[in-house]
């Protein structure tokens, strides 16, 4: 059977990632955008990301951009929707969606935060809508969050996960529909903490970083919290649980440092300041070494044919 036809909403940072993994993948790409030049760009960004990592070029061939919802939606198998971060927006673009696609299309959004119910609720066939939720750059970071709302049929995620298995993602079902799904709940609980112990003088920014990078973020892509929770016992996890929870940082809001940096103007990098000071080159260097740490990632990964996720 021929691979099923993608049509991916919308091409900037993320959409144009997306339609580029799916090519690669053996499928033939429709995009959309509501704005001319990110639709005239895309093929060429996609092609410079394909010479970059060394992957087939000719993958862009299978990628056909469109300034037309109808055209590219209506032959499509699966629809996955990366506008912007807009509830209205997205809203307004599904029920547009579902009129012009076949019966079984499946429908998924890529939204970072915003529930998939509130996006799909108005859709008259919920059962076939979901969230995808990928991490930036698409064609480095595995993980692709596939979200269910109560309606959302389980052939509708097992097809979907089968999906993006086949094109090399690692695919995580979440089987409720709450807010930031699994993979930023732990990543913000973790900022929290980071944040908190800096607001209460236990050491400065960059320290917090540094015990991260140089202690338990060594270990982190092979060795995940509850694996690793076996692995020491699970009476010593309780034993340091009953110690340290207590002293951790609990509130249920952002914290007041946080909120004092933004109102000072410390945005970060666009400031040129906010936990720490940036020059542009430092700015640059550090976008470099994630990058480069992502793609020596993804050769490891090749080379030993190995999948995150997979712990034998
Ligand atoms: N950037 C990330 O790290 C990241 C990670 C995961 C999920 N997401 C989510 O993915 C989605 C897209 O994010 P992004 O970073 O690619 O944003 P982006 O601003 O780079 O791209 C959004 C695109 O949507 C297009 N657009 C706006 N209105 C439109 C309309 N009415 N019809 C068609 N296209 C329209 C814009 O022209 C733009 O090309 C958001 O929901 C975001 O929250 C982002």
């Amino acid at each position: 059977m021929a691979a099923p036809r993608i049509a991916v909403i919308g091409a900037g940072l993320m959409g144009h990632g997306l339609a580029q993994v799916f090519a690669l993948g053996g499928h033939e790409v429709t995009i959309y955008d509501a704005v001319d030049a990110s639709l005239k760009t895309v093929k060429e960004r996609i092609s410079t990301n394909l010479r970059d990592l060394g992957d087939d070029p000719r993958a862009v061939e299978r990628v056909r951009p469109t300034g037309d919802l109808k055209d590219c939606v209506r032959e499509a198998h699966y629809v996955v929707e990366a506008v912007s971060e807009d509830l209205p927006l997205k809203q307004k673009l599904f029920a547009e969606i579902e009129a012009h696609v076949r019966a079984d299309t499946i429908l998924a959004s890529n939204t970072s935060v915003i529930p998939i119910t509130d996006i799909m609720g108005g859709l008259k066939r919920r059962e076939r809508a979901l969230g995808t939720h990928w991490w930036n750059p698409p064609y480095l970071v595995p993980l692709v969050e596939v979200i269910g709302t109560e309606w959302t049929s389980p052939a509708t995620i097992d097809w979907t996960m089968e999906l993006h298995s086949a094109v090399g993602k690692t695919p995580a079902h979440v089987k409720k529909d709450v807010p930031g799904f699994i993979g930023n709940r732990l990543q913000h609980a973790l900022w929290r903490e980071a944040i908190a112990l800096v607001e209460h003088g236990i050491c400065d920014a960059e320290t917090v970083d540094t015990v991260i990078k140089a202690a338990f973020g060594r270990r982190l892509a092979v060795l995940g919290p509850l694996e690793n929770a076996d692995m020491v016992g699970t009476d010593l996890t309780l034993a340091i649980h009953k110690t340290v929870l207590p002293a951790i940082e609990s509130r249920p809001g952002p914290s007041p440092y946080l909120d004092k940096l933004v109102k000072d103007g410390k945005l970060g990098f666009k400031s040129g300041e906010g936990f720490r000071t940036w020059t542009p080159a430092q700015q640059q260097a550090l976008r470099a070494r994630v990058l480069q740490h992502l793609k020596k990632a993804r050769e490891s990964d090749a080379a030993t044919d190995d999948h995150p996720g997979r712990s034998t």
